[in-house]
């Protein structure tokens, strides 16, 4: 990010779907972007910080009517949610954009107004499938075929629609990628999607008939634009795009291009290739950088209602705080990696890096100056000081060496998204000062009488209070409340006063009157760990959901089964009353079995396919399931499973899958498995 002094910032979340409540996952998103807005508004740049909802879509009307609400009624209560949620827990938004809103109606025509200008619209029809759960037409031709992303059924659509002319873009996409080697980050995400690219672009249909739930194409009604070109100008329009009025495109013109659009890995194809794409085609400046970053898992599983692992962020919030679950997330989680949240983590984090490592410094420091120099930061000694105690003499120690390497490094790990290893520099700062402290034994040192020893404490204290303001400083973006408070106890006011760029060793003013030295970070001994579990226990049959689990909505056209040679049956359990009735040897020809699952592991490149390899009573196949986001290879080795035995085998992204796992759907789409509470022998009938 190189950005100057007066530079403007603009960074975004993704806007979240409203199917859903907020749980950590997606605070972990909007964290990670706080504390980029904070740190450069710290920096003086001209920061705009933006997040928000995602509000139509199939997925959302289906959810909405499980629920027995309007899709509007639906999208208020949950966007509501979102927007509480990160208010309570501090994010700095500027603004929080909902699709539903006017502005961004209006603006989302005008893009496709545009587009259709530029000659980049066409009509078409289109005929194929659909997958409803990923809202991502998919390239197979089989009705009920598996989405490759989710293994889910596809639906068939048959539609007269817009289409837009992504295969125009191949080349000047390939050019972009290629001449900004910033644009995709990490590289693995850069990789995948060039290759993506490059193995060729259809053109893509930007409207829809079949349901009503979303912007009217401009001129046309009947259809509304496409969720993903919907979503995606969320970034433009909140900004100002397609108002009328000046000041907004003002606004835009100052703050467009975004800087950062950060988002989860599962949606890197849509803003690496579709938005340029759109933006392209519309003539509008680029993004200058789409970043991905990983999962997180609890537990080691993808969070999933169906097992009970959600974590709200009310949760941490009420027992530890935001700050401990910001500087658990950007410190432990190597950032564009998948990474684990456990209750048990995150309190041995707070304890050691928190209530002992930051908090520990603070109170042990400036009460020391309190109770010594009547809590006024003293006069630093140095010549006196560099006569004693080699090697870690105080000059060399901080100033000169440990102090400034570590401002520099973290500036830089921060500036390239590696925020584990930047907090890890702040903490050797802190670990280096405890270990000052304890060798210099300023107690020790407030006893003698001499002059020396005055001089020494002196020097000793103002070393460390110096370090503890440069270690709250840095640490401010990613803990902004604690920090806030070590700055007022150190007496320097106001932390957003600060201009980090000018921050270094030495700018502690002798005489400062420290404020009142109060403990930040109280330890968390095992009860937090108990409390946070009933917590989410409470929280989990308190709140109802958003779609209830056992009203999950069907898809409109859902194919009978035997014609969905799916990988995996999520919608299986999913009894609709108006299935057609089936005779008993209809159901005979269905051959369900108990299977044992011997190995699995993740597909390549797959983010939600998972390998099986089974145990069929004697017999070992190998079935390909949808379920990777909700269940871990390790959960299911040694699991027994119902499948369905005399499926036609089919091929899932080049593997063969002979035979569909069964599970039933949560009101999200979430799959549970199909399983036995009693011993059942692999291979056993079901009938
Ligand atoms: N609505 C689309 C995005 C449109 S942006 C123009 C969407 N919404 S989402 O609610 O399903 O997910 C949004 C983001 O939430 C993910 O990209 C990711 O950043 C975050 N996360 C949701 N669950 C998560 C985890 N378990 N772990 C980490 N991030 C997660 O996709």
């Amino acid at each position: 990010m190189e950005t100057t002094k007066s530079a403007k910032f603009y960074i975004t979340t993704p806007i979240y779907y409203v199917n859903a409540r907020p749980h950590i996952g997606h605070t972990y998103t909007t964290m990670v972007c706080d504390a980029i807005a904070r740190r450069h508004r710290l920096l003086g740049h001209d920061t705009f910080f933006l997040t928000g909802t995602d509000e139509h879509g199939q997925k959302i009307e289906r959810s909405a009517a499980a629920a027995g609400k309007s899709p509007q009624q639906f999208a208020d209560e949950i966007s509501g949610e979102f927007r509480a949620l990160w208010d309570r827990l501090g994010i700095s938004y500027d603004k929080f954009i909902r699709t539903t809103s006017r502005e961004h109606k209006r603006g989302t025509q005008e893009m496709f107004k545009l587009l259709e200008e530029r000659g980049y619209i066409y009509k078409g029809s289109y005929s194929g499938q659909y997958c409803v759960f990923d809202e991502l037409y998919v390239d197979v031709n089989t009705p009920g075929a598996p989405c490759p992303e989710c293994g889910r059924p596809t639906e068939t659509v048959r539609e007269e629609n817009y289409f837009f002319k992504l295969s125009a873009m191949e080349e000047p996409l390939l050019k972009l990628y290629t001449e900004n080697p910033n644009f995709i980050r990490p590289e693995t995400r850069r990789n995948e999607v060039i290759a993506f690219v490059r193995g060729g672009l259809r053109d893509l249909s930007v409207s829809r008939t079949t349901f009503q739930w979303g912007i009217p194409v401009p001129g046309d009604p009947a259809h509304v634009i496409y969720v993903w070109l919907d979503a995606l100008c969320n970034y433009i329009t909140a900004m100002g795009f397609g108002s009328p009025d000046a000041k907004d495109q003002a606004q835009f013109k100052h703050y467009w291009p975004a800087d950062v659009h950060m988002v989860g890995k599962e949606i890197v194809r849509f803003h690496c290739v579709y938005w340029p794409a759109f933006l392209m085609a519309a003539g509008l400046p680029l993004p200058k950088g789409i970043v991905a970053h990983g999962w997180l898992l609890f537990e080691e599983s993808k969070m999933s209602k169906s097992r009970g692992n959600i974590v709200r962020s009310e949760t941490i919030l009420e027992v530890l705080g935001a700050d401990a679950l910001r500087y658990f997330l950007m410190r432990e989680i190597v950032f564009g990696q998948d990474g684990s949240f456990s209750f048990d983590a995150l309190v041995q984090r707070y304890n050691a890096d928190l209530a002992n490592g930051l908090g520990n410094l603070a109170s042990r420091t400036l009460s020391m100056i309190t109770r010594y120099f009547k809590g006024e930061v003293p006069y630093p000694s140095h010549d006196l000081s560099r006569s004693t105690n080699p090697p870690l003499t105080d000059r060399a120690v901080f100033e000169v060496s440990l102090a400034e390497t570590v401002i520099s490094n973290f500036n830089a790990k921060f500036d390239e998204f590696n925020f584990s290893g930047a907090l890890a520099e702040v903490w050797s700062l802190i670990a280096a000062v405890d270990k000052y402290i304890v060798e210099n034994e300023p107690w020790t040192l407030a006893e003698k009488r001499d002059e020396e020893s005055k001089a020494r404490l002196a020097t000793v204290l103002y070393n460390s209070a110096e370090a503890l303001r440069i270690v709250t400083a840095l640490a401010h973006p990613v803990i902004p409340d604690a920090t806030a408070r070590i700055w007022s106890q150190l007496g320097l006011g106001e932390i957003g006063k600060l201009r980090l760029q000018e921050l270094k060793w030495g700018q502690l003013a002798i005489g400062t009157k420290l404020g009142k030295v109060e403990a930040v970070f109280p330890r968390a001994d095992k009860s937090a760990i108990e409390r946070m579990q009933q917590l989410e226990q409470e929280g989990r049959t308190q709140t109802p959901v958003a779609a209830p689990a056992t009203a999950p909505a069907q898809p409109a056209a859902q194919p009978p089964a035997s014609a969905a040679p799916a990988a995996t049956a999520p919608q299986a359990a999913a009894a609709n009353s108006e299935s057609p009735t089936i005779t008993i040897e209809d159901f005979m020809k269905i051959d369900l079995r108990v299977a044992q699952v011997k190995f699995a592991e993740r597909v390549k490149g797959a983010d939600k396919l998972l390998r099986l390899e089974i145990d069929l009573g004697g017999e070992t196949r190998q079935i390909v399931a949808g379920i990777a986001k909700s269940y871990t290879p390790e959960q299911l080795i040694g699991r027994k499973i119902v499948v369905v035995a005399n499926l036609a085998p089919r091929k899932l992204r080049g593997l063969e899958s002979k035979g569909m796992l069964l599970a039933a759907t949560l009101g999200d789409g979430e799959p549970v498995l199909a399983g036995f509470l009693e011993e059942v022998a692999p291979g056993a009938k079901l009938k």
